[in-house]
């Protein structure tokens, strides 16, 4: 059926007033969202609320009303201790690199921007928590930020259901949470750290988000819900935001390769990193200072991570290795860096066995890293050839699709890994390390489903 031509204009206006991706599948939320803010607004149907957009009395009006229907566009889900992989990163490198490198000033800033209601940060809270006694002397300061002034309501209220505690062991949500008749409800000492304020990623920075503040910053499940033209302003914001050494983490699929041109991607097994270049052990590039960083468009990372002295790869699998092992050593080098050796490894690897889809996907990665797409995606889509249950192989080709406008193609590839995840039990491990459950996967898929995506 063709859709009708007032959802199409009213799609394509809203889209372009708000920067959302916004498809014609989902146009009764969109329909319901507006209707949301006709009733705030008092106009009586979609045509005065149009109009009113139009007739707002200044700037700071617009961006207002932009901000409350996008906060009625994007949905809030999110959960403690979301995406196991990458909190294991933050856990055992991540944040242990961040308190190595502040032990002089004895001062760690992190910021979860898109915070919702507020478990990214707490998780946060906890995880620095586990690390460092909170008496410890250091000064700690947590900030969750976001759109949607009521998420922040409950992220300051501090008291969560048990569905946001979902695949956290009781054990841990009793330490850090006690109970109470509405939920449970976080520590003192841990909310004393955590800060919420009301900030817009599109526009210029709240006073507690200071440009070069921040040691951390998680941006998760925030970047899929905007379309390409929307982006280059919310990258711009995070990168200025960080400290020197500062690190950024988006979600997983949001792993939209060279997003972030003034930044370095380090891969790690269980997600990609982003860091200022003037913080890499080897400084590869000189660094723009944040005033300086040049605008942001979606080329690949300006600067590569310099690799690494490694042993000669050709001695490391000199005898033949048990696969898993040749394939993880290849991962260290590629987590460390050493983009050549990791390559040179998994060519050798497939000399051997050359049906080997996990050596493809990491040649898929180091190809993202080197910039060169065409081949990532070929590869990606040998992976899916010789394993067609290869889940994440679809969602990075979707991205890969999505990135060079193959919106199409992208979304069925998106189709299959969820027709595949919900095929799978919840707790079966994806991920190079096995460090995603699929049910966690499958539950951000249902989540960003929700959001409204338009093809162009
Ligand atoms: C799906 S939730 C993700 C929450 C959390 N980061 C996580 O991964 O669990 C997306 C959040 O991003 C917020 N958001 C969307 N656009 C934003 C913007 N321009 N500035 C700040 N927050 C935004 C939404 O209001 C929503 O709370």
């Amino acid at each position: 059926m063709t859709p009708h031509a007032d959802t199409l204009a009213l799609i394509e206006r809203l889209s372009a007033f708000t920067g959302i991706r916004m498809h014609i599948d989902d146009a009764s939320k969109l329909r319901s969202a507006v209707a949301v803010r006709e009733r705030a607004t008092h106009c009586h149907d979609t045509d005065a609320y149009l109009a009113m957009l139009q007739h707002l009395p200044d700037q700071a009006a617009l961006e207002q009303e932009r901000r409350a229907l996008s906060a009625a566009l994007i949905p809030l889900e999110s959960f403690f201790f979301r995406d196991a992989g990458q909190v294991a990163l933050l856990r055992k490198r991540l944040l242990p690199a961040c308190l190595r490198e502040r032990r002089a000033s004895r001062t760690l800033r992190i910021w979860s921007a898109g915070c919702s209601t507020g478990e990214e940060a707490y998780s946060l809270a906890i995880m620095v928590a586990e690390l460092l006694p909170l008496s410890a002397g250091w000064s700690i300061r947590i900030i969750g930020s976001d759109i949607n002034v009521q998420a922040l309501q409950c992220a300051r209220a501090g008291v969560y259901p048990d569905w946001s505690f979902r695949g956290v062991p009781d054990s841990l949500r009793n330490i850090y949470f006690f109970k109470q008749r509405e939920g449970w409800e976080i520590l003192p000492a841990l909310r004393a750290i955590v800060r919420f304020c009301a900030d817009d990623l599109r526009a210029g920075a709240a006073p507690d988000l200071a440009a070069g503040e921040f040691d951390l910053i998680l941006c998760r499940n925030v970047l899929m819900y905007y379309r390409d033209d929307a982006l280059p302003r919310i990258v711009n914001r995070l990168t200025l935001a960080l400290a020197p050494a500062g690190r950024l983490l988006v979600a997983h699929n949001e792993l939209a390769i060279g997003c972030f041109p003034a930044l370095v991607r380090q891969v790690f097994a269980e997600s990609a990193v982003y860091r200022r270049s003037d913080s890499m052990p080897e400084k590869v590039a000189a660094s723009p200072s944040p005033a300086a960083l040049p605008g942001i468009s979606r080329s690949r990372p300006a600067a590569m991570p310099a690799p690494r002295q490694h042993p000669p790869v050709t001695v490391a699998l000199a005898t033949p290795v048990p696969l898993p092992e040749a394939l993880s050593y290849a991962w260290q080098l590629a987590d460390q860096g050493a983009m050549a050796q990791a390559n040179a490894c998994c060519e050798q690897l497939l000399a051997r066995t050359p049906l080997e889809p996990g050596a493809y996907y990491l040649l898929a990665h180091l190809a993202q890293e080197s910039g060169d797409l065409q081949r990532a995606r070929t590869l990606l889509e040998k992976v899916i050839y010789l394993e067609p249950h290869y889940v994440i192989a679809y969602l990075e080709l979707c991205a890969l699709y999505n990135l060079a406008c193959e919106h199409l193609r992208a979304s069925r590839m998106r189709r299959s890994a969820k027709r595949l995840l919900e095929g799978m039990p919840a707790d079966a491990p994806l991920g190079t390390r096995g460090e995603l459950k699929a049910g966690e996967l499958l539950a951000t898929l249902r989540g960003e489903q929700n959001a409204i995506v338009m093809y162009s």
